[in-house]
């Protein structure tokens, strides 16, 4: 089964086409970073401009690459939910048009299962049931995988994503957006013990985390070295901060493994291109004897890759959509119902 997927939930228009879930015959980006890199970070309405005027030569160039006509693709999918409102808005509106009018099924697709599909088209061998770290821009949650379209939340952030915790940190310490990758790379050589952060714990929620209080103590701690006049070390302090965001994220899976007996543990979204994390991740994994998967990185960000490897089992389990599609911009992990037709 031959699937058109787009993408447009955030800044990057992505149209592909893949055949059984599996094999990816083309995938196209258009990515906006370069312009948000201006603003220091995604300025919405620029985003929802920029995949209008994007998506219709993306589609075409996916096309193009799998050497495919619209006629010969069996079912267009679309990121339905969630994201930038306008964003996403531009993708269902053209993945409806595109379906009303060549006859095609419209299959809408939750970002968070698609970031954790692409470690289906990047490991051929890997099924359901695993334990499923999902860390991007706007999320950050502990997933049980029983099925393909079958997942449970066992804990999330209460506040801010790691990766918005990353960027926003990176931002005061002078790094380029997106910060997560600049701080990745500034840490590489730096003294992770240098500097101490809070490790907060949520009450009766111990797979929950929370983000915020680690964004405002290095914003405090470059405030006040700035007053003082004191220079900081940025590598030490880059060191410093992955890894106690890192830490607050290992230490969980670790009791999320154990209570659960998970024998995977695949990571998914931006975050998991993080180079301390996966490092940290195998350590836990051997430890465990727990089979580790992550994206290749370039199917780490967003992309429509991983939109058509899950549509291709949304279709299997009768998750269609018809014309009264709407975008979200939030949605659970394990609650697409609401987008779904009424039955
Ligand atoms: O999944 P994604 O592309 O978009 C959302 O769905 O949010 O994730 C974007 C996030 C940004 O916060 C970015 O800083 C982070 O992924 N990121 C990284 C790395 N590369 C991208 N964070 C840490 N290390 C990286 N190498
Ligand atoms: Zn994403």
């Amino acid at each position: 089964m031959k699937i058109l997927s787009i993408e447009s939930s955030c800044d990057e228009t992505a149209a592909a086409v893949v055949e059984d879930g599996r094999t990816v015959l083309a995938d196209i980006v258009a990515s906006q970073v370069e312009e948000h890199k201006l603003y220091g970070g995604v300025v919405p309405e620029i985003a929802s401009r920029r995949h209008c005027e994007a998506i219709s030569q993306v589609v075409t160039s996916a096309l193009e690459e799998a050497k495919t006509e619209l006629k010969d693709i069996d079912a267009i999918a679309v990121t339905a939910c969630p994201g930038l409102i306008g964003a996403l808005l531009v993708g269902v509106n053209f993945a409806k048009g595109l379906a009303f009018s060549a006859d095609k099924p419209l299959i809408p697709v939750h970002h968070l299962r698609s970031h954790i599909a692409a470690n289906y088209v990047c490991h051929p061998q890997l099924k359901p049931p695993f334990l499923a770290l999902v860390v991007s821009g706007g999320h950050t949650s502990f997933v049980k995988v029983n099925d393909y379209t079958d997942f449970q939340i066992i804990g999330a952030t209460r506040d801010d994503a790691a990766g918005e915790a990353l960027d926003k940190a990176a931002r005061a310490m002078g790094l380029p957006y997106p910060g997560g990758l600049h701080m990745d790379k500034e840490a590489v050589g730096g003294n992770e013990k240098a500097f101490a952060f809070p490790n907060p714990k949520v009450d009766n929620s111990p797979y929950d985390c929370s983000f915020s209080g680690l964004k405002t103590s290095v914003i405090n701690l470059l405030h006040n070295a700035q007053q003082k006049g004191e220079n900081v070390n940025i590598k030490d302090l880059s060191a410093s901060y992955l890894h106690a965001v890192v830490h607050c994220l290992t230490q969980r899976t670790e009791m999320a493994l154990d209570e659960f007996g998970f024998e995977k543990l695949v990571l998914a979204g931006g975050v998991s291109a993080n180079s301390v994390l996966r490092r940290e991740m195998q350590k836990l994994c051997d430890k465990k004897g727990v089979q580790l998967f992550y994206p290749s990185l370039n199917l780490c960000g967003d992309n429509a890759a991983m939109v058509g490897a899950q549509a291709f089992y949304e279709y299997q389990a009768g998750h269609l959509a018809d014309l009264t599609l709407n975008a979200k911009a939030t949605c659970e992990i394990d609650n697409i119902d609401t987008i779904l037709p009424l039955q």
